[in-house]
């Protein structure tokens, strides 16, 4: 293992998309922003200097922070946000960690444009458990808004009503030909026939699940959230925000321009979009310009596609690799996943549109959870969030009368080391929605998952126990959920959010806090120096 330093300069840039140019903020002034290289082990550190006027934080999604939580970057989770002028190290080793993972801001809207791959190979000599790629090609899913995005979610929270949805998709922060602007070029993958390549696909959009294809080609999947599966074949993958896929694919043609597609799927199509976003894949020696497009693209409600996807994913669970489902459960836990209609007199229809875990809408605190945890702060939170509905609930496919939440900054605590299974209900109080939920600090392994309200009798004999997906954002179906189960084994705190962004804002979010075990190294380490300050 060895140690990588990396810059990290956050400006401002021009960008033209869609016929039309505004700044945004990058890092190094790239969009899509920089690829981190590591191996498994290395020591990483990333020196982030601010250079605009909006507070920063980057989370490196996926890592597990061992002991080092104060480099997780979710800003007044577990650290206080990098004010303009100002610069911070992020510090840490990727230990036991491989595949792909990704970094992005982690305060208000800033990840619509400050987001990018983190790309961990095994270690030297370690060689993948499938075929080994002729090359590799990280491939970024993305939106794009024509105004400012921070000025959008401000808008948004003023009025109560939902936000502005994007302008278009973006494959590699291009949004290709046919969406609402001439032929603006779309980005193109140069291949060779007959090799096998590897994809590192990533979902960075903010609010948006995606299926993706490419015209006469199928794909092997291999790896999800940086853990290996069982390799299947597939035509089309699904990916939520938040989640990556690593994909085989092989050249099978001779020649020829092939249309690779990025297209939305909602399970219940609510919002109406129909944007997507288009690339090439380029046979080197092809010299038409021809290209064979997709003989269909999934409708945006296709359920049935997106389930035979997930319910194909299974953990490699070799030797190498094995499984290490928690058998023994300490917690229990079952969360309602929902949105709800709080009062607001100041708000367009004297209410704004909240979202909450068992009807609690977290509350962003104003001093750092992690700090306030380490030095013992009081009133910054309080560790009581309910472990169960604190309200009857009962998804019936119609709505609720109850739409009302408490607000707080509540956080579970969890002794060193205890397991936890928690459930995730989606009682769709106004309508059922996906919710891919994103847990920090962990891996965890998705158990099961279903229609309906969840049977603790016997939904849980059917739990698969043996070789479930491992990973470290799940989907929670529309009227539907899912069950995980973790071993606490890292002290910190640690946030659990839906990572559709406009849900995250409206406060689907809460918070595990993580005490220290009693051996030498069962503690979080002390702050680094260069912490920022509130
Ligand atoms: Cu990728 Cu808390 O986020």
């Amino acid at each position: 293992a060895i140690v990588r330093h990396y810059k990290f300069n956050v400006v401002t840039k021009n960008a033209t998309r869609l016929c039309s140019t505004k700044p945004i903020v990058t890092i190094n002034g790239k969009f899509p922003g920089p690829t981190i290289y590591a191996r498994e082990d290395d020591n990483v550190l990333i020196k982030v200097v601010n250079h605009v006027k909006y507070n920063v934080s980057i989370h490196w999604h996926g890592v597990k922070q061992l002991r080092t939580g104060w480099a997780d970057g979710p800003a007044y989770i577990t650290q206080c946000p990098i004010q303009p002028g100002q610069a911070y190290v992020y510090n840490f080793t990727l230990t036991g960690q491989r595949g792909t993972l990704w970094w992005h801001a982690h305060i208000l809207w800033l990840r619509a444009t400050v987001h990018g791959a983190l790309v961990i190979l095994p270690k030297l000599g370690v060689p993948y458990p499938f075929p080994k790629p002729h090359t590799e090609q990280v491939i970024v899913l993305g939106e794009w808004w024509k105004s400012d995005t921070e000025a959008i979610i401000n808008e948004a929270l003023k009025s109560g009503l939902a936000p502005n949805i994007s302008d278009a998709h973006t494959i590699n922060g291009l949004p290709g030909p046919g969406q609402g602007c001439g032929s603006q070029d779309g980005f193109s993958l140069e291949v060779q026939p007959k090799k096998t390549y590897l994809l590192r696909i990533i979902n960075a959009a903010l609010n948006e699940e995606l299926f993706f294809k490419i015209a006469n080609h199928q794909l092997t999947v291999v790896e999800v959230d940086a853990t290996y599966v069982k390799p299947f074949k597939t035509d089309t993958i699904v990916i939520a925000p938040g989640q990556t896929t690593n994909v085989l694919l092989e050249t099978k043609q001779k020649l020829g321009n092939y249309l690779i597609a990025a297209s939305p799927f909602m399970d219940v199509p609510i919002i109406v979009d129909n944007k997507t976003a288009i690339a090439t894949l380029h046979y080197s020696n092809t010299l038409g310009s021809t290209i064979t497009s997709l003989t269909s693209l999934p409708p945006k409600n296709a359920t049935p596609i997106a389930n035979t996807f997930t319910d194909s994913l299974r953990s490699l669970n070799s030797k190498k690799y094995p499984a290490n489902v928690p058998l023994k459960i300490d917690h229990k836990l079952l969360f309602t996943v929902s949105l709800g209609i709080n009062p607001c007199p100041t708000c367009v229809n004297n209410s704004r549109v909240v979202a909450d875990f068992n009807n609690v809408t977290f509350v962003m605190p104003k001093t750092a959870l992690l700090q306030a945890h380490f030095f013992k702060i009081k009133g910054v939170f309080s560790d009581d969030f309910p472990g169960n509905p604190p309200v009857v609930y009962n998804f019936t496919g119609t709505q609720l009368t109850n739409f009302g939440t408490t607000k707080g900054t509540r956080l579970y605590r969890l002794a060193y080391n205890s397991t936890v299974e928690l459930v995730l209900q989606d009682t769709g109080m106004i309508t059922p929605e996906n919710h891919p939920i994103h847990l920090h600090g962990f891996n965890f392994f998705v158990v099961g998952s279903g229609k309906g309200n969840f049977d603790s009798k016997n939904d849980v004999k059917k739990f698969n126990l043996v070789d479930p997906v491992e990973r470290n954002t799940v989907g929670v179906p529309a009227g539907g959920w899912t069950a995980i189960r973790f071993r606490a084994d890292n002290p910190g705190v640690w946030f659990m959010h839906c990572h559709l962004e406009i849900h995250t804002t409206w406060g689907l979010k809460m918070a595990f806090v993580v005490d220290n075990g009693k051996g030498p190294n069962e503690s979080l380490l002390p702050p680094p120096s260069d912490l920022p300050k509130c």
